[in-house]
């Protein structure tokens, strides 16, 4: 992220204030220190929104969202960091230098080179699709889709002819080598001769979330047949230095705003225009490959909940159990929608309606009981051994569900449906829950129980750092308490660490401490971090003991992590030692 001078940034803020701006979304009203009004960003009757004007920051403390002036800008308007400063510079009136005079380095002159090179591409791919003679078929096509120019506009669709070198000519004119069409993946060679690798295709740009074009997807439209070799229907970029096909999504940038609550992912980029243009708008698809880790996390920033609706084919139900996976391992809630009578998004509304679609959205099923309804359909359960087996895999499927009350509710169900006792599913489970610590057994989901448990006192500790640094933020006596007993290095490493340093750098120096300016010190990423303890604006009060319990409790958990480690170890002085010293802390709570 390009980072601007602290001057800057502070001029941005200071010209900016955080009542005004907000009073434009929100009635707020005087109340004691505070401005109060009902939250924008959860339902709510009574107001627990409030804004403190000294502070310039928000919080709700209905729902938990807080922060500055900026992070309400993002949250309000979809933005990522850069556009909603950027926004309020112009608000302000204040001109931003260009990012090219922030980083200058070589990487990102070649990444902005590329960024151009695809806009440029994108352009004549438009303009051709849209003015020209050569794009008439390409436009036909869209016609007879369905697809209406102003989607066409929207989506920024093109049309690439039936040439060698059409684009080529064009970007040659434009002043780019051959070698750097090359390099932006736009041309590729063949027996030493160079030529566009898009031909005689619609032309999807794909965007990424500031409005780069860092890739393109191709439809053939007339597929022949040319010496034994017949092209694929689709075709995508290559990775390029813009473009890790894995870490994107198609359409993310027009979603990521209407995404809060739940996010539609589907197969194909037709499927996620035409529902688009339909009038469902939270929706995305994968660029041509399964769905990664990365692509998951990257949905779950700006989503509750994904809903997977692929193909009803072989293949994508295969991909829906993949992803299912995949989301739960990195920790996110997904449905299944099953669109009946039809292969895809794209013929479901065709032949459906959107309101149907939507009916489909509402009643898409819980990913354990979509698992468990496919493994049903697998095995014949009116003979024994299918019975047997279906129990079986159904009891894997519950080994990875963490919600006691969840798992009760779908045995329950499978006993009502096999008339198998709840007992007996409930031992079959527990057998393939012992046999996972062995290694054995394994389904993707079902996470080892001891490292379960250690990722639940990793966040313990995560929580109580937050809210220890968040209190030192707070108040500088706070920090006089603390800070003999909980210096930086005692943070866990991370962002969390690099935030304590500053901060009790500022105590230190005398500073003051400005979180818009020390927000901008982190990436993206660790930003929205940041952020969460700045507004989790607990007061410190002087008369409870909170600072010592929060510096004890985090002391107690590590330790109980070690003793974990020893036990598992079989080092039995050093689990005695720890316990001692465990012991003598949880005196001193
Ligand atoms: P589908 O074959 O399901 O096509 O591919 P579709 O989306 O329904 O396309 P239309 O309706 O026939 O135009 C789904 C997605 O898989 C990738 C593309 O991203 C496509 O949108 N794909 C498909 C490829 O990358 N290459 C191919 O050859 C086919
Ligand atoms: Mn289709």
């Amino acid at each position: 992220m390009p980072r601007y001078s602290d001057e800057l940034i502070n001029e941005i803020f200071s010209q900016n204030d955080i009542v005004d701006y907000v009073s434009q979304y929100v009635k707020l009203r005087k109340n004691g220190r505070d401005y109060t009004g009902l939250c924008p960003f959860h339902k709510e009757k009574s107001p627990s929104f409030h804004v403190n004007q000294e502070k310039q920051l928000f919080h709700c403390f209905g729902c938990g969202a807080g922060g500055n002036l900026v992070q309400f800008v993002m949250r309000s308007e979809g933005l990522d960091f850069l556009e909603a400063l950027k926004l309020m510079a112009d608000r302000a009136g204040i001109i931003l230098p260009d990012e090219d005079n922030i980083a200058d380095d070589k990487a990102h002159q070649k990444k902005k080179q590329i960024y151009s090179m695809n806009k440029a591409a994108a352009r004549l791919y438009f303009e051709t699709l849209t003015s020209h003679d050569d794009g008439k078929v390409g436009l036909e096509y869209f016609k007879e889709r369905k697809i209406s120019p102003s989607t066409i506009r929207k989506y920024g669709l093109g049309y690439a002819p039936d040439n060698f070198d059409y684009l080529k000519k064009h970007m040659n004119k434009l002043g780019f080598s051959d070698d750097e069409l090359l390099e932006a993946g736009l041309c590729v060679t063949k027996n030493g001769k160079i030529y566009d690798k898009f031909r005689g295709r619609v032309m999807f740009p794909i965007i990424d979330l500031r409005g780069n074009v860092i890739a393109f997807g191709g439809r053939i439209i007339n597929a022949v047949e040319k010496d034994g070799y017949k092209p694929p229907k689709y075709l995508n970029s290559a990775e390029t230095p813009v473009f890790n096909k894995g870490k994107n999504l198609f359409s993310l940038n027009l979603a990521k705003k209407d995404s809060a609550a739940q996010c539609i992912l589907c197969e194909g980029y037709m499927d996620v225009i035409s529902v688009y243009q339909a009038g469902v708008t939270n929706i995305v698809a994968t660029l041509g490959t399964a769905l990664t880790e990365n692509q998951a996390k990257l949905l779950m920033k700006y989503s509750g909940e994904i809903i997977l609706c692929y193909d009803s084919d072989e293949a994508g139900q295969a991909a829906t159990k993949r992803g299912i996976e995949i989301i739960t391992s990195v920790g996110g809630r997904c449905r299944v929608m099953k669109l009946k009578g039809a292969k895809d998004p794209d013929e479901y509304i065709k032949s459906n309606g959107i309101e149907l679609f939507r009916k489909a959205i509402k009643d898409a099923l819980p990913s354990t009981e979509y698992l468990l309804g496919t493994l049903k359909s697998q095995y014949d359960t009116d003979n024994p051994d299918g019975k047997i087996m279906f129990i079986h895999k159904a009891a894997e499927v519950l080994a990875g569900v963490k919600s006691a009350v969840e798992i009760d509710a779908y045995v329950k169900k499978i006993a009502d449906e096999t008339e198998i006792s709840k007992e007996a599913i409930y031992a079959e489970l527990k057998k393939i829950r012992s046999n996972d610590k062995s290694g054995s057994n394994i389904i993707r989901q079902v996470k080892m129980p001891s490292k379960e448990k250690n990722a639940a006192l990793d966040s313990k500790i995560a929580n109580a750092e937050k809210r220890l640094l968040g209190l030192v933020i707070d108040s500088k006596k706070a920090y006089q308490i603390v800070k003999e007993e909980f210096s930086p290095p005692d943070y866990s490493e991370g962002p969390i660490r690099k935030l304590a340093e500053m901060i009790y750098n500022c105590y230190e120096t005398g500073e003051n401490i400005e979180p818009p300016l020390i927000i901008n010190k982190f990436d993206e990423k660790d930003a929205d971090f940041v952020s969460q303890i700045f507004c989790n604006i607990e007061t410190y009060k002087d008369e409870d003991n909170t600072l010592r319990k929060l510096v004890n409790s985090i002391k107690i958990e590590r330790l109980s992590i070690e003793i974990e480690k020893a036990t598992n170890e079989n080092d039995v002085i050093k689990v005695k030692e720890l316990l001692t010293l465990r012991l003598e802390l949880e005196g001193n709570k």
